[in-house]
């Protein structure tokens, strides 16, 4: 398997992705946006981690993804960068900051690589934005890219709903696919489409498939992390698996916390510094004396 040695650490590459789909080895991969999230996912053993724009949703509140900025992906990315010493990390193109020109893309997609030191790149799409991603492998940035169901088409697909179900629909998708690995994406997101459809691209490719609700044939996996940890309660779609409810556990946390300031079980002597007696007996002196 190919990777490069950093300080001892076998850092995982866009090379090292398609390795092991030649070595049958499944793909782990979830999103992070801050620097505690990422050194656990990257001290857990994670493969890749996805500066995802869904940022905007799970961490900024907001209603879609089509509010994040390369101003904010560019933060967060170099939060995370400061975590991940291992993982492969990808900073995602934002809306609008890939669809205007192949300049703006090959210029947004530099900044990701230069600022915040992300190790490649995704961008959703097939053959609208084949120029773009063109010149971004060109530069030398490895491209991941992103099919099905992507959510910076909201409007357009009129919300998150199941993609590709039809014959003219699922032939597009497939050679969408192949133009993405003969463009020199290194891997393809296949997002919210059926399991059989995504079982066939994942065949058909060399380069690894990473399904995000595309079933377990596909060559790896992708989650929005809050929605695996139980983070995000506006909406739960059926293909996240819940391994935690940590918004409860920390609403808890947060409840006892409150009860404790209310009640004066916190802080306790323990978590209080004491003075130098001395010290205060002499201070507590000259106030009185003020008097
Ligand atoms: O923004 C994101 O988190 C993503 C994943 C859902 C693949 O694009």
């Amino acid at each position: 398997m190919s990777t490069e040695t950093t300080a001892n650490v076998k850092r995982v590459t866009a090379t090292t992705f398609i390795e092991m789909k030649r070595e049958g080895k499944p793909i782990a991969m979830l999103t992070a946006y801050d620097y505690p999230t990422a050194l656990y996912l990257d001290k857990a053993g994670i493969d890749g981690i996805l500066v995802g724009d869904s940022v905007a949703m799970v961490e900024l509140g907001c209603e879609t993804t089509l509010e994040a900025t390369m101003d904010i992906m560019v933060h967060h990315t170099k939060a995370v960068r400061r975590g991940v010493k291992r993982a492969l990390l990808v900073a995602d193109l934002p809306f609008m900051s890939y669809q205007i020109s192949t300049e703006r893309a090959l210029e947004n997609a530099g900044r990701f690589v230069q600022e915040a030191g992300a190790d490649a790149v995704k961008l959703e799409g097939g053959e609208v934005v084949a120029d773009q991603i063109e010149a971004i492998v060109d530069a030398g940035i490895p491209v991941m890219g992103h099919l099905g169901m992507t959510p910076q088409s909201f409007h357009k697909f009129g919300g998150y709903g199941l993609q590709a179900t039809t014959t003219e629909a699922a032939r597009r998708l497939i050679d969408e696919a192949l133009l993405l690995q003969d463009l020199g994406c290194f891997s393809v997101v296949l997002e919210k489409i059926p399991s059989e459809l995504a079982a066939l691209v994942s065949k058909k490719l060399a380069i690894p498939t990473i399904g995000i609700g595309a079933g377990v044939s596909c060559d790896g996996q992708v989650l929005v992390t809050h929605d695996m940890l139980g983070m995000f309660e506006r909406f739960k779609p059926k293909f996240v698996k819940q391994y935690l409810q940590l918004g409860a556990l920390i609403q808890q946390a947060f409840g006892e916390y409150i009860d404790d300031v209310r009640t004066k079980r916190f802080p306790a002597e323990s978590h209080s510094y004491p003075m130098d007696p001395e010290v205060f007996a002499e201070i507590e002196r000259m106030v009185q004396e003020e008097r």
